[in-house]
């Protein structure tokens, strides 16, 4: 590990945020999202460690689900978010004992004409303004009694997802939440709406399943205010410093030149770039911390590299190392001048980089 690019995640941190996301809504079951490999996080990793207090995961594939049954993740259940996608993916979920979405009609029919030893839980998804998957409100009634009236069917939880919950000055997620109870009315089957910002953020939406991903990883679910909660940051990514050199004003740094030294500049080389997922749209100015400080990327991130003006940083030496994000600097600040969201940046971290857990 001689290039010492590491993501060090810590999953206590995981742990106590999952708690967290309980203590909103303490009666709920609280779904913890770890699809994509948890954001990037190691879904294996995550859920030994959450296995003891988690209600149950969510993740988005047959595959992500068999490797959580392989690793020993026998007794929680496991949701399949989107559902199957297959038919013959129907035995396995019987005979792992999953929990499936139903989001269209053609896994509605799969369903009911199957023959399951014992009947299936289901997730039957609504579309109230997401706009992508599930059924739309004024078909889901006919479905919801289908499901009711066949055999193959046990447990039927009534869900939605939100298409704008992190963005607390927008009506969207009222009217989602409005409309969900107005198609489902009387039925008394559990539900599950609430994803992370709406667990923090729309009290209304708390009922019998949540769905907490991002906030599992310490990242902020909302729009604006993103300092303002008590998440701790699961994933701090480090490298360390591989060149430094001055450059004299005028002299450019990086492909295609993008930076040019306004003055005489210390520019410190760091071995991280888009090739182990850190993204290749940071803009100049972007943080890192460095010796207690914080430094500011200077040109364009390259492959393997990224080059940082070292002004302000105490005493920079090759070796010392370099937090991208993590406990210093925010994932969130850093998605801001990638124009991007935490999601995307943790689940972009790519094999080259190390992973080591802390418990
Ligand atoms: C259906 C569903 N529920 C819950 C989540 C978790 O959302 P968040 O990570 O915003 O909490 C996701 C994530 O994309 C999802 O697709």
């Amino acid at each position: 590990m001689a290039r010492n690019c590491v993501a060090s995640i810590d999953l206590n941190a995981i742990k106590s945020n999952y708690l967290y996301a309980k203590s909103f809504t303490p009666k709920s079951s609280a779904i913890a999202i770890i699809k994509a490999n948890a954001y990037g996080h190691g879904a294996v990793k995550v859920a030994n460690h959450l296995k003891e207090c988690a209600d149950c995961f969510g993740v988005a594939c047959i595959e992500e689900a068999l490797e959580l049954r392989a690793a020993g993740i026998t007794k929680t259940p496991i949701l399949l978010l989107e559902g199957v996608f297959e038919e013959p993916e129907l035995s396995l979920v019987e005979t792992n004992k999953l929990w499936m979405v139903v989001c269209n009609s053609v896994q509605l029919d799969w369903v009911l004409k199957s023959k399951p030893k014992k009947p299936y839980t289901i997730f039957l998804k609504i579309d109230t303004g997401m706009g992508r998957l599930g059924f739309h409100a004024d078909e889901s009634v006919e479905i919801i009694n289908a499901l009711e009236n066949s055999i193959n069917v046990g447990k039927i939880i009534l869900m939605t997802h939100f298409s704008s919950a992190d963005n607390q000055e927008s009506n969207f997620t009222k009217n989602q939440i409005e409309k969900f109870n107005n198609t489902i009315k009387t039925n008394d089957n559990a539900q599950s709406l609430a994803n992370s910002a709406a667990i923090m953020a729309w009290k209304d939406s708390h009922s019998e399943f949540t769905r907490p991903g991002i906030m599992l990883y310490g990242s902020s679910p909302f729009l604006f205010n993103k300092q303002s909660h008590d998440l701790i940051p699961a994933m701090t990514l480090e490298t360390s410093l591989i060149s430094i050199k001055k450059f004299k004003q005028g002299d450019e740094i990086g492909y295609g030149g993008r930076y040019v030294c306004k003055e005489d500049t210390l520019i410190g080389v760091a071995a991280i770039g888009y090739g182990d997922g850190y993204p290749r749209g940071a803009k100049d100015g972007t943080p890192v911390y460095i010796n207690g400080g914080i430094a500011r990327l200077a040109g364009r991130v390259s492959m393997d590299m990224v080059t940082i003006n070292l002004a302000g940083i105490d005493n920079p030496k090759i070796g010392d190392r370099v937090e991208l994000f993590g406990l210093n600097v925010s994932v969130d600040e850093v998605a801001n001048y990638c124009d991007t969201i935490s999601y995307e940046i943790f689940s972009q971290i790519t094999s080259r980089v190390y992973k080591t857990y802390l418990s």
